[in-house]
């Protein structure tokens, strides 16, 4: 397909790959919503603050550090709150969700967009490899943790990646948690998206006779701070991207939309358990839709985050 033909195509949804954060929330008014999007001082979380708060939502940014969440937050007109949520640390994470307690509004959303990808080599918290503790986990410990504050239809969008297709052959090596049995920084990060995605999954199982739902994102490929341990050719010869295609990563406005279509866009609100590329329902590997899998995923997750107390 050309560029051309690539930015203007457009899926069931009326958007498509070339589709900006702003188009997808074009003539939308959040005023009164409250937005939750964790990694808000770079990249897609960013944007999508920015964007979201253009839109009137009251934005709840976090970053590892307060001191970055509100740095974060002045560069974006409206109405945002800066807090700390390092999702390496559970005490951190506990203590993002006691802030936003304390706040006292309903979640409208809540964007789970942090990320780490590709270590060069094994890093660990508590024990475990880390970018499967920092993309999933520390996700895992906030979200379970806010549902109480989630709105009767309120919106959980997990950032997942094609990448999850780069998971090992089993999904999630459950014996293999610690990385400590071999270590390949993609397969790590690959199962750490199919980890996200799962989640999403048996998360959109439990709200079932709800209006809430669960949904798992892949934003495209952009140039953002996220592929710090690599150059951006390796990035895309990883994914599966020609090298022609190089040219034709994402801006990060296009990053951005799906998952603000995900979390705020009304054409979305029924749509539940499902997968998103390019702003429309699209297909991940089969065993990333496996409810027993995403089942197992919850279970162990349980037990994980009850050691760490
Ligand atoms: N960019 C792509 O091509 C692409 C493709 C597929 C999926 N994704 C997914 O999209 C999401 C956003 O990525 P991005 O491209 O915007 O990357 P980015 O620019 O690197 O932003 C990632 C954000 O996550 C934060 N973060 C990292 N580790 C954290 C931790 N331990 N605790 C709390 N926050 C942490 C970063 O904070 P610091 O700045 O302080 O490190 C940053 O705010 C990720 O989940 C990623 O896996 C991106």
């Amino acid at each position: 397909m050309s560029l051309y033909a690539l930015l203007k195509s457009k899926g069931p949804t009326g958007f498509g790959y070339g589709s900006t954060a702003e188009d997808v929330t074009a003539g939308l008014s959040l005023v009164g919503k409250t937005i939750l999007v964790t990694g808000c001082n770079s990249g897609l979380g960013f944007e999508s603050m920015r964007v979201l708060a253009a839109r009137g939502a009251h934005v709840i940014g976090t970053a590892r550090t307060e001191a970055k969440a509100r740095e974060a937050a002045t560069k974006v007109g409206g109405k945002v709150t800066g807090l700390a949520c390092e999702l390496a640390d559970p005490a951190s994470v506990r203590a993002c969700v006691a802030a936003v307690q304390k706040l006292g509004v309903p979640l409208d959303a809540v964007i789970a967009n942090a990320g780490i990808m590709a270590l060069p080599k094994l890093n660990q918290a508590f024990g475990y490899e880390l970018q499967f503790f920092t993309n999933h986990i520390g996700h895992f410990i906030l979200v379970t943790g806010l549902l109480d504050r989630l709105s009767d239809d309120g919106r959980v969008v997990m950032l997942s990646s094609a990448a999850h297709l780069m998971a090992p052959k089993e999904g999630i090596q459950f014996d293999n948690l610690s990385g400590e049995r071999g270590y390949k920084g993609w397969t790590a990060y690959g199962q750490s998206k199919i980890a996200n995605l799962l989640f999403a999954k048996e998360l959109a199982r439990r709200f079932i006779g709800s209006k809430r739902t669960a949904n798992a994102v892949h934003p495209g490929v952009i140039n953002t701070n996220l592929g710090r341990h690599m150059s951006i050719p390796a990035i895309i010869g990883k994914i599966g991207y020609g090298i022609a295609d190089a040219l034709f990563l994402k801006t990060v406005g296009q990053g951005a939309s799906t998952e603000c279509y995900v979390a705020v866009n009304p054409a979305a609100a029924t749509v539940s358990g499902q997968y998103w590329a390019d702003n429309n329902v699209a297909k991940p590997r089969p065993d990333a839709e496996d409810p027993a899998l995403a089942a197992k995923l919850w279970e162990v997750s349980e037990k994980i985050v009850a050691g760490l107390a």
